[in-house]
């Protein structure tokens, strides 16, 4: 797709998912049968349109004004109609529905606050992942100290990735 190969060569690349990580995620999307996705920082929506392009549904939150209508060029450029784009702080945001996985890949020092937030918006056999965990580990000690009361694993795969089965 002409748009995430757009993405693939931009100048903020590094802020993005890493490739990596993006194909162990996918690999276990489809191996835990997700079929639903909130994301915490769309950024330019290079995860977003990856993810929806492997699931039913993609709703993804971003705060910053800038990003966001960046974000939503890109995705009405991939013409999937499968993503849902939320100009808001993910801290303040209310939703009435849950997801299968929820992708946490906001400002690093809320990881935390993010996680807790997320808990709610998890179906029951769903995971939590949260990328940087090594490449900003510094700013997220607070979170990877507490994710050990939950059921996961931190694997070293492109900036870090946890992956968290919450309710296990
Ligand atoms: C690392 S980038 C996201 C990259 C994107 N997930 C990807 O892989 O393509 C982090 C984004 O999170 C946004 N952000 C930071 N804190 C946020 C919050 N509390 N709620 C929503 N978006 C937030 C930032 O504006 C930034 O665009």
């Amino acid at each position: 797709m002409d748009v995430l190969k757009k993405l693939e060569k931009d100048k903020d690349r590094f802020y993005f998912l890493s490739k990596e990580a993006a194909d162990y995620i996918l690999n276990l999307m489809k191996a835990r049968d997700v079929k639903t996705v909130l994301e915490v920082g769309t950024a330019k929506g290079y995860a977003a349109i990856l993810f929806a392009m492997n699931c039913e549904s993609v709703t993804t939150v971003e705060k910053y004004t800038q990003q966001y209508k960046t974000a939503l060029d890109n995705i009405l450029a991939s013409k999937l109609n499968n993503i849902k784009i939320i100009h808001k702080d993910f801290l303040d945001l209310d939703l009435c529905c849950k997801f299968d996985m929820v992708f946490i890949d906001g400002n690093k020092g809320e990881t935390l606050a993010c996680f807790k937030k997320a808990l709610k918006f998890v179906n029951n056999d769903g995971l939590i992942i949260v990328d940087d965990i090594e490449k900003k580990k510094h700013r997220m000690e607070d979170f990877l100290k507490y994710v050990n009361n939950f059921n996961h694993m931190k694997l070293n795969i492109g900036h870090g990735l946890a992956i968290v089965n919450p309710l296990h």
